[in-house]
């Protein structure tokens, strides 16, 4: 697959990896409810080594998906992984026997968090690893954040973490963080009808800091919306495909993580990178918020 289908490259600033925008989120391999194991266990691996032979080289993941089972499924069909691919964990969060998310963002917790990533993707540093705040669960709330990212610098000092980025953050945490270390990537919720953060990606942009929207594809509930349909219907398109390649549009330093259990979505998903969308198209397109804001989306 040829560098432009996958959208182009973007890198993780102060860090060796320049990555394909189209990468891969795994989240979904855990199985319903991000609570293992999933249905299909030779059916998610096969979606992984899909998205490998197709070029992608970022996968997004946490040990907190399944909890372990989605790191255990990446080590299984990936191990020894492939030079120049980037995984991408997070912590800050866990989950109890309840299958709730909750915080997990102390010294030891962070620490565990570590250890328990290093062990289940079978590796003796961590790439990239996000520190996930949980002020709200899908939304940033203000709030210091310091104290856990100077306990990521620590652990990056110590030689487990080679680089730290954040999650579900504000403008002023990424801001704090940046006092304390080097933010090589934000990952936040954003998608076509989800644009609270346009000035922080602008931003970002200009630092040249990748910004990797989750839910690219609107998450558990996938988008649905009239306009991006008719869009799709014109190009011959999907209505996934489109929102994936209106995120490619709308800034150079947004790396896409869309997450699937399924080859054929993979698929799908991965041609994307090569839709071209006109400036008529991306107007039409930025109407969806205004238009879910107001309750018709
Ligand atoms: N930092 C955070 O707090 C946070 C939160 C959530 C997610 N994430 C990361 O972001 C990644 C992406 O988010 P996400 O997976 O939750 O949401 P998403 O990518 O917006 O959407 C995933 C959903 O869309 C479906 N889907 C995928 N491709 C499709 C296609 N071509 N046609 C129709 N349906 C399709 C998937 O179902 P199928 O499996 O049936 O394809 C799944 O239900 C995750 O994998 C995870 O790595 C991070």
């Amino acid at each position: 697959m040829s560098e432009a289908r996958l959208g182009g490259r973007f890198a993780f600033p102060g860090t060796p990896w320049t990555v394909r925008r189209m990468g891969y989120g795994a989240m979904q391999l855990a199985g319903p409810g991000v609570w293992g194991p999933p249905r299909d266990p030779d059916g998610a691996m096969a979606v992984l080594r899909e998205a490998i032979e197709a070029g992608v080289d970022h996968i997004d993941t946490s040990d907190f998906y399944g909890p372990h089972v989605t790191n255990q499924i990446i080590r299984k069909a990936l191990h020894p992984y492939p030079a120049g691919l980037v995984i991408v964990t997070k912590l800050g969060a866990r989950r109890p026997p309840d299958k709730s998310w909750q915080p997990a963002i102390s010294r030891k917790e962070l620490t565990a968090g570590v250890h328990d990533n290093l062990r289940s993707l079978g590796l003796d540093a961590l790439d990239i690893v996000n520190y996930r705040a949980m002020g709200s669960v899908h939304g940033p709330k203000e709030g210091s954040i310091a104290e856990q990212v100077a306990v990521l610098a620590d652990l990056q000092r110590q030689g487990l973490i080679r680089h730290i980025g954040l999650s579900n953050v504000t403008a002023a945490q990424v801001a704090e963080a940046q006092a304390i270390t080097a933010i090589v990537c934000v990952q936040n919720h954003y998608n076509l009808a989800c644009r609270h953060d346009d000035a922080l990606i602008d931003d970002l942009a200009r630092k040249g800091i990748p910004y990797v929207p989750f839910f690219p594809l609107g998450g558990f509930t996938p988008l649905q919306s009239s306009t991006l349909s008719k869009v799709a219907g014109r190009l011959g398109a999907t209505p996934m495909q489109v929102a994936l390649a209106w995120l490619l549009h709308r800034s150079p330093n947004i790396l896409l993580i869309p997450g699937t259990s399924s080859v054929s979505h993979l698929r799908e998903n991965l041609a994307a990178g090569q839709l071209a969308l006109s400036l008529e198209l991306l107007a039409e397109l930025d109407g969806i918020v205004a238009a879910s804001s107001e309750g018709h989306g």
